[in-house]
């Protein structure tokens, strides 16, 4: 079941109120796309964003966020394989270069879009839980990608390609498999989160004077 949803909260529960739309009928609002959206910086000061800003910032995170997805599928693959039995000659490197040119910048730009978007609308980053799951799955997603997995991956094409390569065993091929399998899980659940928009509030909305009595 859905939240309630206040007054200035559209169809999705977007919190964004239309420029012009204070205290007038939401529907009316509705029916005609504003050009500008309201933001509030939650620092007493609001601003207003034009509307093709937030759409093209929107458009970039997403493109990134969701190639960080599809990498993710790539490493995953080579992971399979090299459990499957491929040459760790072949997977490694690969792999290597995957997470190093491809995962790692896509996490950090959809991590850096995912704040700005943040930011300079009004779902915040601690205001709406579905948001700070996001924020913080997407910093543990990307620190584990450069802390762990780029340079775990770099030993292991150096291992794999050494002159005289000993035998990967299954246990030092499994991580592989395991890593990006954990990962497509986390990601899946941060598209969710952001498609569904839960509307629990982590702070609640300030009273308006009406309300206030
Ligand atoms: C790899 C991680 C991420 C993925 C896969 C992802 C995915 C998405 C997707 C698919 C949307 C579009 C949803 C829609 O328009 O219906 C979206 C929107 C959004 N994301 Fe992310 N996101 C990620 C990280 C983050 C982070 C770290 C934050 C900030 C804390 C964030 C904040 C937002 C916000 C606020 C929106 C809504 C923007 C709007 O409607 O104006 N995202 N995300």
């Amino acid at each position: 079941m859905g939240p309630a949803r206040s007054g200035t909260e559209n169809r999705e529960g977007c919190p964004h109120p239309g420029p012009s739309n204070g205290g007038q009928d939401v529907r009316a609002s509705e029916a005609r796309p504003n050009p500008r959206i309201n933001i509030g910086l939650r620092m007493g000061r609001s601003m207003s964003v034009p509307l093709p800003g937030r759409k093209v910032l929107l458009t970039v995170h997403v493109a990134t966020a969701v190639s960080v997805l599809g990498t993710d599928l790539v490493l995953l693959v080579l992971g399979i394989s090299s459990v499957g039995g491929a040459d760790p000659q072949t997977i490694y490197p690969a792999a290597h270069l995957v997470a190093t040119w491809l995962l790692a910048p896509l996490a950090i730009a959809a991590l850096g879009t995912g704040v700005l978007l943040g930011l300079l609308t009004q779902w915040g980053l601690l205001r709406y839980w579905w948001v700070t799951i996001k924020l913080a799955l997407t910093a543990i997603l990307t620190g584990v990608i450069l802390i762990v997995l780029v340079p775990r991956l770099g030993v292991a094409a150096d291992a794999a390609t050494a002159l005289d390569p000993s035998p990967f065993t299954d246990a030092e091929r499994l991580p592989l498999l395991v890593a990006p399998a954990a990962g497509v899980t986390l990601l899946v659940l941060i598209v969710a989160l952001a498609i569904y928009k839960p509307g629990w509030r982590l702070r609640s909305r300030p009273k308006r004077r009406h309300e206030r009595g």
